[in-house]
């Protein structure tokens, strides 16, 4: 009997000057050899973010020179390959990599004259199944991070208040504009060193995810068209207007702004402009991560940090993701082994590509020397939220409170109710019926106040409260009056789906924590 060799990936050291990522880990080395795949690493591939040759050898992997790499059946790298990488990949071969398929026509043309295989891991569609895969928000969520990080060491002061023996402190004030996967990371981590932080972006469905974050929404009053792609679409004019208010507002007040807006395929708008600059306080600091795209404030350098005449330091680094490398390529080798994953369904170390699946469709630029870009539009579930009219330009989002003439209304129809149930219904009736009425009423206040992030624990007390229903409402199953078994009944189902439905929801919730 013959029997199939596995397949090799080879994971190659990034020669890129300065380059400190890598694409596997000696962690996820060992996921990829679960996949029946031998691993080889070039010399000193991970060494620039703290991962050495024996550690990938101790991970299963064989570590060797470049070609033996660059020769692999896969090859598994960050960024585009050279002319002479190109020409080192064997017949056959299947290269991994952020390849640009977008930009770089000339690389593809590359690509597609040898007989191989090229999946651009930066063309994942924005869509939940390939949320795993999506290399482009590992890297943005870790640039978001370290953006925070950034600005905080050159602003030089305590992000949260504090009250001490030597005077008060008052919290930093941070202005995140974009909160796309890099924004919302960087909500998230001012937030949580104890900033007060606000951000703004033309995708109204974002709001919930900004406050859910602790940050607070700051809402554009101006139409703007739905997402249908998990990206923007370009603003309008009466948008663009209407934004600069707001930035030019929060210019004077905040300590930190960090720009993250992007419209995919367009040069960065451009948010914060030089009179905006100019009315911020002397010691301030703006990150832009849109740089290298031209940025989105005035000034901003690509590579550079720049000091303005009153005193702002404007940070425009195009690789924060690289000043991270340990976090950023474990998030990357990641993101690679769960590409292998779909790639190899008999984990048997054997690449199978189904071009009838969008992800993978999606990815490949070139398949056995045929090129294959771009790939028919995917369509997907962004979640548009309804085109609606938001509250004044400059102010924070809030709660829209029910008019009053509605609230007189119901209030008049419960204590209709109440009265009449009172004077008319025989004992026990009226008593019952004041406790409903005033478990509506607490209820009401009580849980409409919960915020939506703990609406999760919120779930657990139902659940509680549903399995205080069984009980009473199966003591009721034996009653000889048939409508109060008959209530008893619909009582006990209803409050069983609650119960069980919740400890499914619970069960699914925490699933999506669990490793493997
Ligand atoms: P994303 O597409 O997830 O988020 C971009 C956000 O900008 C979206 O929420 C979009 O609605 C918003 N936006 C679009 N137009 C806007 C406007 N006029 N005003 C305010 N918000 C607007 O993109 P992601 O992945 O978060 O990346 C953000 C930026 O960070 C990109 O420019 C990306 O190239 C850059 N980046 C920079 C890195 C660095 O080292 N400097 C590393 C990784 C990403």
């Amino acid at each position: 009997m013959t029997q199939v060799r596995s397949a090799c990936i080879g994971i190659v050291r990034e020669s890129a000057e300065g380059e400190t990522l890598v694409s596997a880990t000696p962690t996820t080395v060992r996921q990829l050899i679960g996949l029946g795949y031998d691993v080889v690493v070039e010399h000193h591939a991970g060494a620039a973010a703290g991962f050495t040759d024996l550690a990938y050898e101790q991970a299963g992997a064989q570590v060797s020179d470049l070609k033996a790499a660059w020769g692999a059946d896969i090859v598994l790298a960050v960024h585009p390959p050279t002319a002479e990488n190109i020409d080192m990949l064997t017949d056959g071969a299947t290269l991994v990599a952020l390849l640009g398929p977008g930009r770089d026509a000339q690389l593809l043309d590359a690509l597609a004259a040898r007989p191989i295989t090229a999946l651009a891991v930066d063309a994942v569609p924005r869509i939940s199944r390939a949320q795993s895969l999506d290399v482009l928000s590992s890297m943005a969520n870790v640039a978001g991070y370290r953006a925070v990080i950034e600005a905080a060491h050159a602003f030089g002061h305590f992000f949260n208040g504090q009250v001490t023996a030597a005077g008060k402190i008052l919290p930093t004030k941070v202005l995140v504009a974009g909160a796309g996967v890099a924004g919302l990371a960087a909500i998230a981590a001012a937030s949580g060193m104890g900033a007060i932080v606000r951000a703004t972006d033309p995708r109204p469905e974002v709001a919930e995810q900004v406050r859910s974050l602790g940050g607070e929404y700051l809402a554009v009053d101006a139409e703007q068209q739905a997402s249908t792609d998990g990206y923007a679409k370009q603003t309008s004019g009466d948008y663009d207007r209407r934004a600069a208010m707001i930035y030019s507002e929060q210019a004077a007040d905040v300590d930190i702004i960090i720009t993250t807006a992007l419209i995919p395929g367009r040069p960065a708008p451009k948010l914060v402009t030089a009179q905006d600059v100019a009315r911020m306080k002397p010691g301030s600091v703006i990150v832009d991560l849109a740089a290298a795209q031209g940025g989105n404030v005035d000034g901003s350098q690509p590579g550079q940090t720049v000091v303005t005449d009153n005193g702002v330091t404007i940070i425009g680094y195009t690789d924060l993701a690289s000043r991270m490398p340990a976090q950023a390529s474990q998030l990357y080798g990641t993101n690679l082994v769960n590409l292998m994953k779909l790639l190899t369904p008999g984990k048997d170390g054997r690449v199978v590509l189904d071009l009838d699946d969008v992800v993978q469709r999606g990815i490949t630029v070139v398949r056995a020397g045929e090129k294959l870009w771009p790939p028919p539009p995917v369509p997907v579930s962004a979640a548009p939220a309804p085109a609606q009219r938001r509250p004044a330009a400059t102010q924070p989002e809030k709660q829209r409170p029910s008019s009053p003439a509605r609230r007189f209304t119901l209030a008049g129809v419960g204590i209709t109710a109440l009265f009449l149930v009172n004077v008319f219904a025989p004992e026990p009736l009226p008593r019952h019926f004041t406790v409903l009425m005033l478990a509506v009423v607490i209820g009401y206040y009580v849980i409409g106040k919960v915020h939506h992030a703990l609406h999760t624990p919120l779930m657990s007390v139902t659940n509680a409260i549903s399995g205080v229903i069984v009980v009473g409402a199966m003591l009721q199953i034996g009653s000889a009056d048939t409508t109060v078994r008959v209530i008893a009944g619909i009582a006990t189902l209803l409050a069983s789906i609650n119960a069980f439905g919740g400890f499914a929801v619970t069960g699914r919730m925490l699933s999506m924590f669990q490793k493997g």
